[in-house]
């Protein structure tokens, strides 16, 4: 069966409504949950490869139990490398903006200081606030194709040194809290992981960037010109054009291709109180356009404040 017979059969064309040319679709008339047919959970991850986000409104009867098992019809569930799980929870990463760590203002894809980075995240929104608080995706392989071809066969080429440990003089809105959270427990774990710039993603196929803030050099050449080389990629993952931007309601739930995607949280709702929970999928090692795999390089524990110029 083809994949648009399958999309077809379960779920109806007129439930997919795009919400930006490349990137999104938010997905009607469907309650998720762990009882869904396999053809259903096979047609969503057809609609999740094909858009790279999806979004579903009105899912307030999850609970995170249900998110988790809901989540893991996609793959192996697992907990993050240092951030432990949510209360309660086998798996769940809780974020939330008044207990630090919450506020993801940078453009990044999960977990990309470990090789085998997370390939499918469940994002369900608890407590959303008045205002602000959007998330902006970008589709990667969009913006692959997008550089001209010299560029690519640059970025085909190049690999980069991703780390989580944070480089704050970089952060224009970090808060002395934030910046508390991270140092005890983000870098408690040192990583160094060596990725392709672009990766063969393994289900598609397509060649998709692998970039974003836990960047810290490229291989082989100088950090003045690296940066600068940064700078040229990313401005084409984060063209507006390459994104679509979702409006969180409570009960709300996100699902995202960590392989084809990039994400911003919009740190625009002052203080005010936000919680998401997500779900964290396995991923697989990223492999380069000519086979090569990325390694962790270093995993040791952290001996003190990191510095990272
Ligand atoms: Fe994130």
């Amino acid at each position: 069966m083809s994949e648009t017979t399958l999309i077809d059969n379960v779920i109806p064309r007129t439930d997919i409504v795009k919400r930006a040319a490349r990137i999104g679709a938010e997905i009607r008339n469907i309650k998720l949950s762990s009882d869904l047919p396999d053809q259903t959970i096979a047609a969503l991850n057809s609609l999740l490869l094909d858009h790279k986000v999806i979004f579903f409104r009105d899912q307030g009867h999850l609970d995170d139990a249900e998110q988790e098992r809901f989540a893991a019809r996609f793959g192996k569930l697992v907990p993050h490398p240092m951030l432990g799980v949510a209360k309660g929870t086998a798996s769940l990463l809780e974020l939330d903006s008044a207990r630090g760590g919450g506020r993801a203002d940078v453009w990044h894809a999960d977990g990309t200081f470990a090789d085998s980075y997370p390939k499918i995240l469940v994002l369900r929104a608890v407590v959303i606030p008045l205002f602000g608080g959007d998330t902006v995706w970008s589709n990667a392989a969009a913006a692959y194709l997008d550089l001209p071809p010299p560029l690519q066969r640059l970025a085909d080429e190049l690999w980069a040194v991703h780390s989580n440990v944070f480089d704050y003089a970089g952060m224009a809105r970090v808060r002395e809290v934030d910046k508390k959270h991270f140092d005890e427990v983000f870098t408690r774990t040192n990583f160094e992981t060596e990725h392709p710039v672009v990766r063969v993603h393994p289900e598609t196929g397509e060649r998709t960037l692998v970039l974003g803030a836990l960047v810290q050099r490229f291989l082989g050449i100088p950090k003045y010109d690296g940066q600068k080389l940064l700078d040229v990629f990313q401005s084409h993952i984060t063209a507006p054009e390459n994104t679509v931007r979702w409006n969180w309601r409570e009960g709300d739930v996100a699902i995202w291709d960590n392989r084809a995607t990039h994400h911003y949280a919009v740190n625009d709702y002052g203080d005010q109180h936000r919680v998401v929970r997500r779900a964290t999928i396995e991923g697989d090692v990223p492999v380069s356009i000519d086979g090569r795999c990325s390694v962790t390089r270093v995993r040791s524990p952290s001996s003190g404040p990191m510095k990272t110029a």
